[in-house]
């Protein structure tokens, strides 16, 4: 059983940083293994909405983009569980993270539907006045519950509840690796 965590923040040592360690922490002490992507070393382009506005992803489930995109979407399809941790921009996802969900969709909803039932855990970072952690979690569900994925939790982090929230990280994504291992519906 693996997990794959996205993050999208360029600085390593910030809150989103501190966020996403605390919730590997918690996915170490269950056990489970994960993969680390940071979004922003990584090329991912904009979607071209090309062709018709269609584009090829609808008919043929595929980007004709060349980038890190194939490589990142096949991660997703393999992880059993997909955690996206995210700096709250103008109460909105990171551009990075955007890209990313935006040629997703294309390809999963207009042909693959291969992250259908994909369970998943949301983290949004806000660390200016705080606002906007729960505009941007509601934009990452809207986002997830439309490529057919599972939200499992979502969790807003801001600097006034840092001291706290990652502690709680930490309990979230134990919780969420044992979730999985034990089998979504919990019979395994
Ligand atoms: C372009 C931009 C927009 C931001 N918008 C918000 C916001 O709407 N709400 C907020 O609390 N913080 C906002 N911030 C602060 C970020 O959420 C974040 O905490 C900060 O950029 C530090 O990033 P880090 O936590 O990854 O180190 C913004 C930062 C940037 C660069």
């Amino acid at each position: 059983m693996s997990l794959l965590l996205f993050w999208s923040s360029p600085n390593r040592d910030g809150l989103t940083a501190a966020a996403k360690e605390a919730l590997l922490t918690g996915i170490s002490r269950a056990g489970t293994a994960y993969e680390e992507v940071q979004l922003n070393q990584c090329a991912v382009l904009a979607c071209r909405a090309c062709g018709d506005g269609w584009g090829n992803c609808h008919a043929r489930g595929e980007c004709v983009q060349h980038d890190d995109f194939s490589q990142l979407y096949l991660a997703m399809q393999k992880a059993e569980g997909i955690v996206l941790v995210t700096p709250v921009y103008w109460h909105d996802l990171s551009e990075n993270l955007k890209c990313l969900l935006d040629r997703v969709r294309r390809c999963e909803t207009g042909h693959n539907h291969f992250l259908r039932g994909k369970p998943c855990l949301l983290t949004a970072c806000a660390g200016g006045s705080g606002r906007g952690a729960v505009e941007c979690l509601q934009r990452m569900e809207e986002t997830t519950s439309h490529l057919g994925m599972t939200a499992l939790e979502r969790l807003p982090v801001t600097r006034f509840n840092r001291s706290y929230m990652l502690t709680a990280l930490c309990g979230a994504g134990e919780a969420f690796a044992l979730w999985l291992q034990r089998g979504k519906d919990g019979s395994a």
